[in-house]
């Protein structure tokens, strides 16, 4: 496990995070669970210590900061040190221009982009005492560009990912690794609101196996699956006008409805 035995996820009630928790849990790890529902969380450290396995929860918003401090020192308090925090922690879904509202722009980015900012301002004093560690950061390929009903995810998910790739470079000299993780398409309750066909579409457990494996290589960008990625790297490139043309063909009736 490259040494990576003390882990704390922000984000875990559910979905990827949770199949990270498990993922880890079965291969020894010490795990600190974190988000916003207790129940969830308190019922999940059961089922990892039920097979023998090592877990403390506690509710944590990311998009608090006082929260994530307080979450933070629990999790220090608890493992000693923390070797890989990862930010899983994501609100999204269908949101149309004809609905705009700033206030739920801002809602999404408190959780997506500030999210991550207010753990990377508790965790780099941490880390550079401790002398390193791995800082994980969940964003998406949906950063690529401006999705129709997707405005405010794309936008949070983009600055999220310029946050962490400034972030990696920075902090390489204290021995703070930080990698950006950007999934495609994975089967949780925040896809099962998708009203569009998601290609490559995969399970959370599947997707939870490819993201450790690629922290334990600490690789700075762990994208998967390749056929998402590649398709997302020709949507990027598109011309605009092209772009454009075949964005609302795809949408065309939501955006109108
Ligand atoms: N599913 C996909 O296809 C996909 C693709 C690309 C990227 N992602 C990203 O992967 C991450 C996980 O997504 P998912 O699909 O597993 O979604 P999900 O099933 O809806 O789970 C989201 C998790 O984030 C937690 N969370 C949300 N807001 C939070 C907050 N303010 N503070 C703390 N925790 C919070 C939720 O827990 P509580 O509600 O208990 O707080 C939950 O555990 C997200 O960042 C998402 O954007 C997902």
């Amino acid at each position: 496990m490259a040494g990576d035995r003390n882990i704390v996820i922000f984000g875990c009630s559910r979905g990827i995070g949770r199949a990270l928790a498990e993922e880890y849990a079965r291969r020894g790890a010490r795990l600190v669970l974190l988000s916003r529902d207790q129940d969830a969380i308190a019922e999940l450290q059961r089922a990892i210590e039920a097979q023998g396995g090592e877990a403390w929860s506690r509710n944590c918003d990311v998009s608090d900061a006082e929260d994530v401090q307080a979450a933070v020192s629990y999790a220090r308090e608890c493992l000693g040190g923390i070797d890989v925090a990862i930010v899983n922690a994501g609100v999204g879904g269908p949101e149309w221009m004809r609905d705009f509202r700033a206030s739920e722009y801002r809602r999404v980015m408190e959780t997506n982009t500030f999210g991550i900012a207010n753990v990377l301002e508790v965790l780099i004093p941490v880390m550079r005492a401790q002398g390193g560690g791995v800082i994980a950061g969940v964003t998406s390929i949906a950063e690529v560009r401006g999705f129709p009903g997707s405005a405010a995810y794309c936008s949070s998910k983009a600055a999220a990912s310029t946050l962490l790739e400034s972030a990696r470079v920075e902090l390489r000299d204290f021995g703070i690794r930080v990698l950006t993780v950007r999934p495609g398409f994975v089967r949780t309750a925040m896809t099962a609101k998708n009203e569009f066909f998601m290609p490559f579409l995969m399970s959370p457990a599947r997707a939870a196996r490819i993201i450790r494996r690629g922290i334990e290589r600490r690789r700075r960008i762990i994208a998967f699956p390749w056929p998402t990625v590649l398709l997302s790297r020709i949507v990027r490139v598109l011309p605009n006008a092209l772009y454009d043309f075949a964005a609302r063909r795809a949408r065309s009736e939501n955006m109108r409805s």
